[in-house]
């Protein structure tokens, strides 16, 4: 037996017990004739004490040669500590050694294996490994593990069954690029790693199924940021016979359950926005709505004054920024050329002070009034001491570049608070998106998603407008999950596959196999999609996801632990019927 207790959960109460632990020496105090050694398990520390009087020579020598990270079993009695420690869940006790068994040496760690450690991320990747002993990981796997364990609980409790659908597929179009693999017995062919498990889960409903879910790795080749991993989990759901009502309705009271078990934060119905709202008064489709800074339209109260840059903008819009008038100038100015930078891209940005005696101090007093400034204040919620901020432009973009403003500030503020929880439905989103480079239209979910009935005609003449029966679930500023009401017969999805641009060939040829059971008797249907990564680590009061995970990808999209993606030898091309050029 390896072990009679693990290192987290002896006190007072076992004094005088023998016990045997394992675990990893943290580190050791050699007083010469006294060796602590803190003992390290997934449960905890335990202090061990070896000392001369009560230790024999040849054990207290091997004790002093522990290094960091050796792997060892001891037998011995819970004792009283002479000096106790309250911050410690074993603080109170330590074990007088009787034998000691060395079950594996270590070399010395490329870094601390402490809370705050001495090493960089690069390194702590390559080592993962050793990083994940380290309390910030292994605790957030543990975290993670729970949020699992609840969705799963809640969801079986709410009579879904998990299926699991295959990872080789064809193309399934989320959005982002396929992740292929060759195919050995169908030469020059290939799978495609699923984006989603889209198409599946609603053959399942076309199945039967009913309620499905499926906690499951999904794959899309996309540029990486600090929310996106190129394979990262969705908690996959379908229902059938729903409509959007009962979906929000089910997948709030999951976040709320999840809310109240994991946080014990307990949140009334979620409020929902509409997409057009929520970029007319936050400029972005995920609105953090823990804190206000809405936006401020000023067109009829700026524009035709003789300032001819917001003359000729299509938007001009401002936030308050709450204590902002304190801003010196120089700090203003450092705000301006952060709006500048390329990552937000505006040209530059008007600004009114707010003074505590009610008058306005503005950047652009030349061609504005104390009344005209007034009115900005009123438009944007500024109240004496704080700052209006004004960006112009085409409106997508200055939506976006104020949107940034707005967040950057609020995070300065310390307004975005991550024990708060602000969650939103974001409905009513567009059905079709342009693309402004090749001027097409496509899916902003995707294809499989209803228009909102009576808006299928609206598709010939302003398909910008239609909007679809599809949301989205944004928790602090962050988009959770979405989903849609599918459409569910075959001459919709094919009108739909036409506007999109595909030939009825192109469209049978890839999703033929879904527009046939649609003939079979599909059942309406519609669903969602969590992510796994982003809720756990929102919850867990973060926004990197990487953190979340126990083997993550970098920002090139490598795992620098097993050195993936690597190139495959000769043979293996040769078998896979491959050639491979690299242009560099
Ligand atoms: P969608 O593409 O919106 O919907 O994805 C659902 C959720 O998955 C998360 N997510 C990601 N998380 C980490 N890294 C990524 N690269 C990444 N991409 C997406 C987001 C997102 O909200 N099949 C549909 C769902 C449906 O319609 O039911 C789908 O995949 O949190």
């Amino acid at each position: 037996m390896y072990r009679s207790h693990n290192c987290g959960e002896l006190n007072a109460t076992h004094i005088n017990t023998e016990v045997t632990l394992s675990g990893w020496v943290q580190k050791s105090r050699d007083k010469g004739f006294i060796v602590w050694v803190d003992l390290r398990d997934r449960y905890g520390v335990t202090q061990l004490v070896f000392d001369e009087e009560r230790t024999s020579k040849e054990m207290m020598e091997r004790a002093q040669k522990l290094g960091r990270e050796f792997v060892i079993q001891v037998k011995g009695k819970v004792i009283e500590r002479a000096s106790k420690n309250p911050n410690m869940p074993t603080g109170e006790i330590e074990i007088l050694v009787s034998e000691l068994t060395i079950l594996n040496k270590a070399i010395v760690p490329p870094f601390t294996i402490e809370d705050e450690t001495d090493g960089g991320e690069d390194l702590r990747m390559k080592y993962r490994y050793l990083d994940i002993r380290r309390n910030p990981v292994k605790n957030n796997l543990i975290f993670r593990s729970k949020v699992s364990m609840e969705v799963r609980n809640f969801l079986s409790n709410n009579g879904f069954i998990e299926v699991e659908t295959p990872y080789l597929i064809k193309s399934t179009p989320e959005g982002a690029r396929d992740f292929v693999v060759p195919s050995r017995m169908n030469e020059g062919e290939f799978y495609a790693l699923p984006q989603s498990p889209q198409t599946f889960k609603q053959l399942l409903m076309v199945g039967g199924m009913d309620k499905y879910f499926q906690i499951v790795k999904c794959f899309r080749d996309e540029d990486l940021r600090a929310d996106r991993q190129p394979e990262f989990t969705q908690i996959d759901c379908e229902m059938a016979f729903v409509e959007q009502e009962d979906i929000l309705n089910i997948f709030e009271n999951l976040t709320r359950h999840l809310l109240k078990e994991i946080n014990g934060v307990e949140v009334d119905k979620f409020p929902r926005m509409l997409f057009d709202d929520a970029m007319r008064l936050y400029g972005n489709d995920k609105p953090d709505i823990r804190f206000g800074m809405e936006f401020g339209e000023l067109n009829d109260i700026a524009q035709h004054k003789d300032f001819g840059v917001f003359n000729n903008a299509e938007l001009v819009v401002g936030i308050a920024v709450p204590g902002g008038n304190a801003y010196t100038r120089k700090e203003i100015d450092k705000l301006i050329d952060w709006v500048k930078r390329p990552q937000v891209g505006a040209l530059g940005m008007v600004y009114s002070r707010c003074n505590d005696d009610g008058s306005f101090k503005s950047s652009v007093d030349k061609f504005y009034d104390q009344e005209d400034l007034a009115k900005w204040a009123e438009r944007t919620g500024a109240k004496p001491g704080d700052l209006v901020c004004v960006l112009s432009g085409p409106a997508n973009k200055v939506r976006a570049q104020l949107s940034a403003l707005r967040m950057e500030l609020a995070e300065r503020l310390g307004l975005r608070k991550p024990n708060e929880f602000a969650p939103l439905w974001v409905i009513d989103f567009p059905l079709l998106e342009l693309d402004e480079e090749t001027g097409h239209y496509h899916a902003m979910h995707h294809p499989f998603t209803s228009p909102k009935p009576g808006q299928l005609e609206l598709l010939d003449t302003d398909p910008g407008a239609v909007k679809a029966n599809a949301y989205d679930l944004v928790l602090n500023g962050n988009e959770i999950g979405g989903g849609s009401i599918r459409i569910h017969d075959k001459e919709t999805q094919a009108t739909m596959f036409k506007h999109l641009g595909f030939t009825p060939e192109e469209a049978k040829e890839q999703f033929g196999f879904l527009m046939d059971a649609f003939q079979y008797g599909a059942p309406p249907h519609g669903g969602l999609a969590f992510g796994l990564d982003r809720l756990v680590s929102i919850l867990g009061g973060q926004e990197t996801i990487r953190d979340f995970i126990a083997f993550p990808k970098n920002n090139s999209g490598r795992d620098v632990m097993i050195d993936a993606p690597a190139a495959i030898d000769d043979e293996q091309l040769k078998e896979l019927s491959l050639q491979v050029t690299v242009n560099k």
